[in-house]
């Protein structure tokens, strides 16, 4: 059975889990239900793809999210295409928080009386059963656009496309005959699907639209995994584009960084050498690497054309190389830390051989070192503390940062500061 909510009228009682996204401006304050905000797609996230949305034309007819959890993404596509959505959603008290969110989203923005606000609908029931919810709503519209992001067991290792919840291939087997014309989609899939389950995905599609077009899109917040991916299909995928990298802004409101191709670039392969003193060291943002655009992007920071790669998976990819890269602001946020090595030091990082560190990083004339290398986490902060509170009562004025070499045995002093690095695009 399908119920209606609409939320002009549906009150916050019984709506729990009241969280201030840390992402969404002062005084958006969003409400869960039944375990709802884990789910939940971050708001800069949720608007940033929206704004990528607004930038294709859609037909007329209604823009769905058919496993619309609190309706975050929902209400962000709502207010940023200015159109009527219509969400579904399998458990009732998240299909109420869903159309609440609706509501505060349009609240903010003022705009209660705006035909997006007071046509949008959310429908409690199965988000595969397409006539069911056609039928419930009592609307002759086709499909303009469809939104999933489907349930993944929490701590699943496989990240196996069966376990999504709804499953894909019913969902698109379900609304694709009531496309209004070419479908458009985004599938918001577990960040973690390996290449093989892409290609999986990549397959159910063909088989309900075969020679659709398709671009992958690999989201980033810059905190050492991909945050999102996703693909874009049919009308709204990127003509010419295969791939595409968004690394998410640190504040709201400033323009994402974009980039694309529409060829598979070779994955970057591990070729360690010994390390140096004088070379370069980069740790880049894991998901830009992961999204198979770093071959392409390196080079255009870059007065290099041979980049020793020492780490190409994990949290902190390491590529060494000979000059300096040439960064403007935004590409900075494509890298954790980059630097000229100074030192090469022999020694395990631990709390007795800390005071050695800062030895040496006041040799160099640091006033801080930042430690970019996997260690136990309760002792991280320790020895970073250590680090911070012996440099700073001595009078260096350097920056820099210390990593691992994947030899395992020698550690890199780095050098970053601005004066160390070249300004300014190339
Ligand atoms: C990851 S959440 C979606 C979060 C949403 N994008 C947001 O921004 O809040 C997925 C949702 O799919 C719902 N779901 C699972 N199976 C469903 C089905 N057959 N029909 C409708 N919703 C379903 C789950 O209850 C869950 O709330």
């Amino acid at each position: 059975m399908h119920a209606i909510l609409n939320p002009a009228d549906v009150d916050a009682s019984g709506l729990v889990e009241l969280a201030q996204d840390p992402t969404a401006p002062e005084g958006l304050v969003f409400h869960h239900a039944v375990e709802g905000k884990p789910l939940a797609t971050p708001w800069q996230v949720a608007v940033l793809r929206a704004a990528l949305l607004a930038k294709h034309s859609l037909p007329e007819g209604l823009v769905l999210d058919c496993a619309c959890g609190s309706g975050i993404q929902l209400a962000a596509y709502a207010s940023s295409l200015h159109r009527p959505v219509l969400g579904v959603e399998l458990e009732p008290a998240r299909a109420r928080a869903s159309a609440f969110n609706i509501r505060t989203v349009a609240a903010h923005h003022a705009a209660m009386d705006e035909a997006w606000f007071t046509q949008s609908r959310i429908v409690s029931g199965d988000g595969t059963d397409a006539e069911g919810v056609l039928q419930a709503v009592g609307t002759e519209q086709n499909i303009a656009f469809l939104h999933l992001d489907p349930a993944r067991p929490r701590n699943s290792r496989t990240h196996a496309l069966e376990e999504m919840q709804p499953p894909l291939h019913s969902v698109l087997r379900g609304w694709a005959p009531h496309f209004a014309s070419d479908p458009a989609f985004v599938l918001d899939l577990s960040p973690r699907l390996t290449d093989e389950q892409r290609e999986e995905v990549e397959a159910l599609v063909e088989d309900v639209w075969p020679g659709l077009q398709r671009t992958w899109e690999w989201t980033s917040r810059g905190r050492g995994r991909v945050d999102r991916l996703a693909l874009w299909g049919g009308r709204v995928a990127e003509s010419g584009t295969a791939r595409r990298f968004v690394r998410v802004p640190p504040t709201l409101g400033n323009e994402a960084l974009i980039l694309r191709t529409g060829v598979t670039d070779e994955p970057p392969t591990v070729r360690i050498h010994p390390p140096k003193r004088g070379e370069f060291v980069t740790l880049l943002d894991a998901a830009l690497v992961e999204s198979g655009l770093v071959s392409s992007w390196l080079p255009s920071v870059s007065k290099d054309r041979d980049f020793r790669w020492a780490v190409t998976e994990g949290r902190r990819p390491q590529v060494h190389h000979e000059h300096a890269l040439r960064l403007n602001e935004q590409q900075r946020s494509l890298v954790q830390a980059t630097g000229r090595v100074v030192e090469l030091l022999s020694m395990e990082l631990n709390e007795s051989t800390v005071d050695g560190l800062v030895e040496h990083a006041l040799e160099h004339n640091f006033r801080s070192v930042k430690l970019r290398m996997d260690l136990d986490p309760a002792l991280q902060p320790v020895l970073q503390g250590s680090l911070d509170r012996q440099l700073q009562r001595r009078h260096g004025v350097r920056d820099g940062f210390l990593t691992r070499h994947p030899n395992g045995h020698t550690l890199l002093l780095c050098v970053s500061g601005r004066d160390e690095v070249e300004q300014g695009s190339p």
